[in-house]
């Protein structure tokens, strides 16, 4: 029987499922595997279902010679040594679309709770510091009515896009190129990076991480955005400088920042731990439940089509089929 080991339990039924045809292995804790548990389990699989915080390098496929498929259920796969896996012939897949709209409410979240200090408010009310209303108290920014700029106008930025459309919302844009079908989705206008520092009000980045991409935004960045303006991140961690954002925000060249990654997951900034005007949430943009059972169906469905002979829709090196 080919076996398959899966790095994380998720909610639904698919995954026992597929145990009905294969040796499935689940890693049982409430964590990911480490590294070395990653490796033992990994060996003789023909498949591996993995998480972005799985990293399938070099030596995983090198132990496992009958690997097939490395089905990540995510929709970024910077994680996986893409060239080495093709050149082996393993197919790779990925989770796109169904965490679209997902990720785009989570950056709205995290856009409403740093422009209104939802957080803050929070504590002070828990903290019993609600003793009287005060027209000072706790002043935020408008979202309605202001300037949207979304860094990356790919799925989910169209998504975030769309949703300020109720708000009424001026939409502005940078991508590596331009999306007409997205501005006419959106009403999104094309801008320059410079454009899109100097006249946003929010500047959210929904970017996949590339050479282009990484370190893209830094202090220097900051300087030039609106001293009210707030920064959210719902792409890739490394496309913030995290200690230059931390500065910017104590030196108030931006107002606030939402993140939901980070430049070395899990780590955090330590600087950025302490700044209040940041919000930091752990990578959940795609944490729902109804998400994640999407996510991991169209896992365990790539891994029954790439094991029974057949090609995965979302294949992610398709060139990998002119080798096999
Ligand atoms: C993704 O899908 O790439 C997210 O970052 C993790 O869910």
């Amino acid at each position: 029987m080919k076996k398959i080991f899966v790095t994380s339990q998720y909610p639904g039924e698919s995954v026992k499922h597929l145990s009905q045809k294969y040796d499935v292995s689940v890693y049982p804790k409430a964590t990911l595997p480490t590294r070395e548990e990653f490796l033992e389990n990994a060996k003789g699989c023909s498949g591996l279902i993995t998480t972005v915080a799985d990293v399938v390098d070099k030596k995983v496929i090198d132990l496992c010679p009958e690997l097939q498929i490395v089905s990540n259920s995510a929709v970024g796969y910077e994680n996986v040594d893409i060239p080495y896996a093709t050149k082996k012939g393993i197919l790779v897949t990925n989770t796109p679309n169904v965490l679209t709209e997902t990720t785009a409410d989570l950056a709205w979240a995290l856009m409403f709770s740093v422009a209104r200090r939802i957080v803050q408010a929070d504590g002070y009310v828990r903290e019993g510091n609600f003793t009287c209303w005060h027209p000072s108290l706790l002043l935020g920014m408008n979202i309605h009515g202001s300037t949207l700029g979304v860094y990356g106008l790919g799925r989910i930025g169209t998504a975030v896009a769309n949703r300020a459309q109720g708000f009424n919302m001026r939409v502005i844009y940078q991508n590596r190129s331009r999306n007409e079908k997205a501005e006419s989705e959106t009403g999104g206008q094309y801008v320059d990076f410079e454009t899109l520092l100097k006249e946003s009000d929010f500047i959210v980045i929904t970017a996949p991480l590339t050479d282009d991409t990484r370190g893209k935004f830094g202090y220097e960045e900051f300087r030039k955005m609106k001293p009210t303006s707030i920064i959210v991140n719902v792409g890739r961690g490394p496309i913030i400088k995290e200690r230059e954002l931390a500065e910017a925000l104590k030196e108030g060249e931006i107002w606030g920042a939402g993140l939901d990654v980070f430049e070395d997951e899990p780590k955090v900034d330590s600087e950025l731990l302490l700044a209040p005007n940041a919000l930091l949430t752990p990578h959940i943009g795609s944490a729902s439940i109804e998400t994640r059972e999407k996510m991991i169906d169209m896992a365990v469905t790539s891994v029954e089509l790439a094991l029974g002979g057949e090609v995965p829709k979302h294949l992610v090196n398709p060139e990998v089929l002119d080798s096999n």
